[in-house]
């Protein structure tokens, strides 16, 4: 995973919480993404995610162990499909959705996200973009060291951009119950 220098401030945050099988199952059972689909994983970190969004069926996914900010983007029709750091998330959407202006994507961030300042406005400063929410049958409980502490305090949900999502014209979605319990 992407080390920071040790003067860094960031380096002593922890956000080594990785994103369990299930969660990923049940956004790609939801969403509409064939499954020749480039994906994006920006933020690697034990390299968990890749390995499960190969194994649903996505052969292209694009991950390297660098600086998201200062990495060179892939083409952009790829997918950007992950859970990134919670301690920069402000910093993470901004460059998503204002910098980058990435057309399509999934972010698992936690809920109160929602109902921030920040969040608000990065979506006004963008001004064209839709965004689709999906809410987890469950709250997703992120893995430490590859085992599930179950010990998650707060509620996570999928901030959706550019992804077809079938029929429902709704922005605001109860996903279904999950299929699998892999973690
Ligand atoms: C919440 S973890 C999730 C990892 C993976 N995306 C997943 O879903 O399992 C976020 C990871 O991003 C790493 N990270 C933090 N800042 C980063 C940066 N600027 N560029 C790349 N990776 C970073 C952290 O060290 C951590 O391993």
């Amino acid at each position: 995973m992407y080390k920071f220098p040790k003067h860094s401030l960031k380096y002593k945050l922890d956000d080594e919480y990785m994103t369990p099988y299930y969660a990923l199952n049940g956004l790609f059972e939801y969403v509409n993404i064939d499954k020749k689909t480039k994906i994006w994983e920006p933020f690697l970190g034990d390299g968990g995610s890749v390995e499960k969004i190969k194994k649903i069926g996505f052969s292209e996914v694009h991950a390297e162990d660098i600086n998201f900010f200062e990495c060179t983007a892939p083409d952009r029709d790829t997918v950007l499909i992950t859970n990134p750091p919670f301690s920069i998330k402000k910093q993470v959407l901004e460059q998503i959705i204002n910098v980058l202006k990435w057309p399509k994507f999934a972010l698992l961030l936690p809920v109160c996200v929602l109902f921030t300042r920040y969040f608000h406005d990065i979506i006004d400063r963008r001004g064209d973009i839709e965004i689709d929410i999906l809410v987890p049958y469950s709250r997703i409980q992120f893995l430490k060291n590859g085992k599930a502490p179950g010990k998650c305090s707060f509620d996570s949900c999928w901030i959706v951009s550019g992804i077809k999502l079938g029929e429902t014209k709704k922005g605001y979605h109860f996903m279904p119950p999950w299929t699998t319990k892999e973690l």
